[in-house]
């Protein structure tokens, strides 16, 4: 086993592993409900994207999915998942990350995640990730327990916290960047432009450029092989690139491949922190 980590998307021939992960029983149990391989298909084939696999070279160890999105510009997380023997080595953090960018490619501005407040792990991932509190639906479930909604805002923290939590082992990670990802980033814009957040839609969109620079100067954006609709994954694939890294507009430091692993990673040297000034 390899000790770097990719996270791509879930293929077809994935959907048994996946199924098999999910339901195993310290996944399970915090799901609550079951997971059928028809579901499990029918997220896969989402040509928005919208299930995520992490993989230490061909063994999968963890699946997130990005769920609903909304016309206000909202995201929510699905489920995740990762196999308790890989825990607490970020990889959660890496998926919850990917769905993050893949959200923020749609133009989202903000990603929001259900808990059940009996969840051990969530309440330590979610606010490590610049995720906050935003309220607390009481005795929301059948069996009276408080739901807790814990959101992440864009235009707060522009990527800086989840950038400086990214694993020292993360190499790849795979995004959509298709006609619709382009349509709804060209309609945020406008709506923002449209209720005068002038500036935001500004500072978004050099968001959006530092974004595509930071991890595609430190990570390998793969395209997607399997399913054509993703052909326009990171890098495009007729795209100049050096080392994996678009030619021209980035420095030639972030060319270095020895470099990219450590840039990405490592939480005590966090790239170069974005705010919305410098984005
Ligand atoms: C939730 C889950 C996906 C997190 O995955 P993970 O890979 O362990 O998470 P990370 O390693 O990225 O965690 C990020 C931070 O939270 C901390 N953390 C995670 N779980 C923790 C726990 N149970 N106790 C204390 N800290 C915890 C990690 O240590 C890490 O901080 P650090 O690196 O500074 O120490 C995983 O615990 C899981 O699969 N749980 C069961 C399913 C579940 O609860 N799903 C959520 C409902 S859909």
């Amino acid at each position: 086993m390899t000790d770097n980590l990719s996270i791509r998307f879930l293929k077809k021939e994935d959907a048994i592993p996946t199924q098999k992960l999910l339901n195993h029983k310290r996944i399970l149990e915090h799901l609550k409900s079951q997971q059928f391989l028809e579901g499990i298909k029918m997220k896969i084939s989402d040509p928005r994207g919208s299930l995520w696999g992490a993989f230490y070279g061909e063994d999968l160890v963890g699946v997130s999915e990005l769920g609903t999105r909304n016309h206000s510009g909202i995201a929510n997380n699905g489920i995740i998942g990762v196999l308790p023997e890989f825990r607490q080595k970020r990889v959660g953090s890496s998926l919850l990350f990917t769905q993050m960018l893949q959200s923020f490619l749609e133009g989202r501005r903000k990603i929001s995640d259900v808990i059940f407040h009996s969840n051990p792990h969530q309440k330590f991932v979610l606010p490590s990730l610049g995720y906050r509190l935003e309220y607390v639906m009481k005795k929301q479930t059948e069996n009276f327990e408080d739901l807790h909604i814990y959101s992440y805002f864009v235009d707060e923290d522009f990527f800086k916290t989840p950038i400086s939590r990214l694993p020292s082992n993360l190499v790849s990670i795979e995004v959509v960047n298709s006609e619709y990802t382009k349509k709804c980033w060209n309609e945020r814009i406008i709506h923002l432009e449209a209720h005068k957040k002038i500036e935001l839609a500004d500072t978004f969109q050099r968001l959006r450029q530092s974004l595509f620079r930071i991890p595609v100067s430190i990570c390998e954006y793969s395209q997607r092989q399997v399913d054509k609709k993703f052909e326009n994954c990171f890098v495009p694939s007729d795209s100049p690139t050096k080392h994996g890294v678009p030619v021209g507009d980035v420095d030639e430091a972030r060319t270095d491949p020895i470099r990219k692993t450590t840039d990405f990673a490592s939480p005590n040297t966090p790239p170069t922190p974005l705010t919305g000034k410098e984005a």
